[in-house]
């Protein structure tokens, strides 16, 4: 058995301490005194401690992608931003569009250290007919606005049949396609999770859309590059600020916030999508994307540092919410029987982001040189310690699993 002793946990808005008993992979209790068993003891020192984020939205490459980002390298950089399960997207290549080619993400996977799951995709060319007998995927990705991979679907037609032949959605949708996505969520009663949005008016229409129809499964996630960067940042990052949906205004950005304020938004998802230094310098065909598994918690405790936020709020955002919309199993709670996936957070840390240090394979960020206070200083794994204090150890994860809801 393995303890982490003096854990400050928030029970029912308050802080406690108290310490979690782990056993096979799983919380077996958490209790106010130690037992007597002989037992390995992790100290917490009475510092936070968080169910591991859940970050639903990530592009880990691999294939022939592999110069970019590995399951490696990625999930290395999730243990050290206190990320314990991964969503991988479908716009790799090979695109995750057929049984075969998903088949092939699952082989090469397995060097992850943190847990993973896979959205499926589909393209025009593509067999619908697959979407019927994948098993055990997140949601079925629709790209309804162009992004890289070019899996863009314009034909609304076509997008109704995937949204008819998937158990759940996930779509890429911007401005005036954010409507129509929930339209046919609506003609088809499919359950949508609305990946980063980015504007005032696609937050507005969320909003008014989840009154409107409070019976309809509609989830909305928001980037951490929307939610700390704007686009005047884009003036100093050039390349490294450039990511599909684009930076926008402090207006959206102040919008966004209210709709985490106000529960429009319903996740925090990092859209961890690594390219090179290179390709990105490249302005003439810079690729969109900005990596972001290991500083999304990061800056999301310095906000709580900063009063933006509350520690409960951002583990409902980043742990909670993901394993609720996805149906993922034993995940997203610090309680008996649920998955042993735990990070420990040092809220006084201070750390400056530099790229040299960070874990990803593109080694960069929108973030090098900003200072953040509250940091991840432990992360298990289904009880296994795969990052301390800076040191990563490289235990195989495993795939999840979801309920069927
Ligand atoms: O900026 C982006 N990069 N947006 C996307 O939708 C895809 C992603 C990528 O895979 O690089
Ligand atoms: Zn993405």
């Amino acid at each position: 058995m393995l303890v982490v002793k003096n854990a400050k946990l928030i029970v029912q808005g308050k802080p406690v301490l108290r310490h979690i008993l782990i056993e096979n992979g799983k919380i077996h209790n958490i209790v106010k005194s130690l037992p007597d068993k002989k037992i390995r003891i992790v100290d917490a020192q009475k510092n936070f401690v968080i169910p591991g984020m859940i970050d639903c939205h990530v592009h880990l490459r691999d294939m022939n992608l592999f110069h970019k980002e590995d399951f490696l390298t990625g999930t290395k950089a999730a243990a050290a931003g206190g990320v314990t399960t991964v969503l991988d997207m479908p716009n790799s290549d090979p695109q995750t569009i057929t049984l075969h080619a998903l088949a092939q993400k699952r082989i090469v996977a397995k060097k992850a250290i943190v847990n993973y799951g896979f959205h499926f995709g589909c393209t025009p060319e593509s067999d619908h007919h697959e979407l019927k007998k994948v098993k055990n995927i997140a949601s079925t990705k629709v790209y309804m606005n162009a992004s890289t991979g070019n899996m863009g679907i314009e034909d609304t037609t076509l997008i109704k049949i995937i949204f008819e032949n998937s158990r759940m959605l996930s779509v890429h949708a911007e401005s005036e396609k954010v409507p129509v996505a929930l339209s046919l969520a609506k003609k088809t009663k499919k359950r949508v999770y609305l990946c980063h949005l980015s504007l005032q008016e696609e937050v507005e229409y969320v909003r008014t859309y989840k009154k409107k129809y409070p019976q309809q499964e509609v989830f909305a996630e928001v980037c951490p590059h929307h939610l700390f960067l704007t686009e005047k940042d884009v003036q100093h990052l050039k390349g490294l600020g450039m990511m599909k949906p684009s930076l926008k205004t402090k207006q959206d950005q102040d919008a966004l916030w209210k709709g985490i304020y106000d529960g429009t938004i319903d996740t925090i998802g990092s859209d961890h999508a690594p390219h090179t230094l290179s390709e990105k310098n490249d302005i003439a065909c810079c690729p969109f994307g900005v990596p972001g598994l290991e500083t999304t918690l990061p800056l999301l405790l310095d906000a709580v540092n900063q009063g933006k936020i509350s520690l409960t709020h951002v583990v409902q955002l980043t742990s909670r919410n993901p394993a609720k919309i996805f149906g993922i199993k034993n995940k997203g709670y610090l309680k008996p029987r649920y998955d042993a996936d735990i990070v420990i957070l040092d809220m006084q840390k201070k750390k400056r982001i530099e790229n040299k240090k960070l874990y990803t394979k593109c080694k960069w960020s929108p973030f090098a040189g900003k200072t953040l206070q509250g940091w991840p200083i432990l992360t298990l794994v289904k009880g296994k310690i795969i990052y301390q204090d800076g040191l990563l150890f490289e235990t195989p994860a495993e795939e999840i699993h979801y309920d069927q809801l």
